[in-house]
């Protein structure tokens, strides 16, 4: 079929044939299409957006576009998270480790920060030797020996999302409930999982700001996850303050070691990660009631094999051999620590979350173009979550700078960020809903 034929019968609103978008997606990959023709069609799922038949036909055409991972001969059900991603959500390093202490493999496919939200893998990229890119064959040693591994996209996996992304990137047409899906279940569907959970977020800091669009985003994940084949469900997550009470690089892994080690843990995103524990071990089937599947991820973090298990994925990916004792030593610092203090008294009321994730960026870190390198040390600890009553001149957190002037931006950001009001707003829970196929 012509490219020009296919995008008119979208253009027209007519429904596309499941063989019609494979073989467009053949095009993106090989490049036959040009990159104007996707845009094309892209504004044509824009405007006319696509059945579930076809969403499912886009997914599995995309994850079918590169290598899709096999997970035969490890004896283990093989799950994953995926965020839509938030300020201070450094829930995946905890959550791997809970998840495989509990008997699973969770071979974790992470991305690099998008726009103001942080990215796992950049995360990882803190701790000195880790290798975020190892090659398949380490890939599977490590989720089999050891029941994690937080790793970074390679080349091979869903390249005709990698293309078409780009091109959505730069034509206004990400905001399209379909192409998400299909961009974020192609990748996730061609790391073969058996099942998945979808951690959706909503808030001021979540790509899907309104919770009505976000909903609407996790019951079309949902659904076509589970049409693909991949038993998959999520949960609605809070996102209109920043998760953990860091958000960088470093500063997110010093928290979530110091999470695992249970020297301290953020009560919110102590919430969201024994909750998405649970909701896995219950999808994978290694568990069949969730009041058990909860006990078993609150066991699994308290006793320490969680902790353990993080350790061990670090050094067998090439980190340090005592990471977690050793953490303080090996990870990055900021010359410049600087408070940010309230300019009156009362209670941190809503947080303009995207904010907060924009001065980390400006800091330096997160990229402002593809090409941008991080810098880990910088960022924020210390965030005030929503309710806390401060005094005049209390600390609202703390900022890791490389100089005044950086500090001096962040600081601005940061005070417009945080509303402290008379009164304490209503606390908000964690987890909102959860959606089932
Ligand atoms: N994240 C993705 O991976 N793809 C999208 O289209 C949007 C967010």
């Amino acid at each position: 079929m012509l490219a020009q034929e296919f995008i008119r019968k979208k253009r027209d609103d007519a429904e596309l044939a499941a063989e019609e978008i494979a073989e467009f997606v053949t095009g993106i990959t090989d490049e036959s299409v040009t990159d104007a023709q996707i845009s094309a069609f892209a504004m044509a799922v824009f405007f006319n957006s696509l059945s579930s038949r076809e969403t499912v036909a886009l997914t599995l055409a995309m994850r079918d576009s590169g290598a899709v991972l096999e997970w035969q001969g490890i004896e283990k059900p093989i799950v994953d998270k995926h965020s839509t991603g938030g300020v201070g959500d450094n829930v995946s390093l905890m959550l791997a480790p809970i998840v495989a202490a509990c008997g699973a493999g969770v071979p974790m496919i992470s991305g690099r920060g998008l726009g103001h939200t942080g990215g796992t893998l950049d995360k990882m990229d803190s701790i000195p030797g880790y290798m975020s890119q190892p090659g398949n064959q380490l890939f599977r040693k490590v989720v089999d020996e050891v029941g994690c591994a937080i790793i970074g996209q390679t080349r091979d996996l869903a390249p005709a999302d990698k293309r078409f992304y780009g091109v959505r990137d730069v034509t206004a047409t990400v905001e399209s409930i379909p192409l998400i899906t299909a961009s974020i279940l192609s990748k996730k569907l061609a790391a073969g999982l058996g099942s998945l959970v979808l951690d959706v977020k909503f808030g001021s800091g979540a790509f899907m700001a309104a919770y009505e669009d976000a909903k609407d985003l996790a019951t079309t994940l949902v659904r076509v996850a589970n049409g693909a084949g991949t038993k998959t469900t999520a949960l609605l997550t809070d996102m209109d303050q920043p998760l953990a009470s860091a958000a960088g690089n470093a500063v997110e892994v010093r928290n979530a070691v110091e999470f695992l080690t249970g020297a301290h843990r953020d009560p919110r995103l102590e919430a969201v990660t024994l909750a998405l524990a649970a909701e896995m071990l219950v999808v994978s089937g290694v568990e069949s009631d969730p009041a058990n599947a909860a006990a078993k991820s609150r066991a699994a973090l308290e006793d320490g094999r969680a902790v353990e298990i993080f350790d061990r994925m670090v050094h067998a990916l090439g980190g340090p051999s005592d990471f977690v004792s050793g953490y303080d030593r090996y990870l990055a610092k900021a010359p410049l620590v600087n408070p940010v203090l309230a300019s009156r008294s009362g209670h941190v009321g809503s947080v303009e979350t995207r904010s907060v994730g924009v001065a980390v960026v400006e800091l330096g870190g997160g990229r402002r173009t593809r090409s941008d390198e991080i810098d880990h040390a910088v960022g924020i600890t210390g965030l005030l979550p929503a309710g806390t009553r401060v005094e005049k001149g209390d600390p609202l957190c703390m900022v890791h700078a490389r100089n005044e002037a950086e500090f001096e931006a962040a600081r601005e950001r940061i005070m417009v960020a945080y509303a402290i009001g008379d009164e304490a707003p209503e606390p908000a829970p964690s987890v909102a809903d959860r959606i089932t196929g």
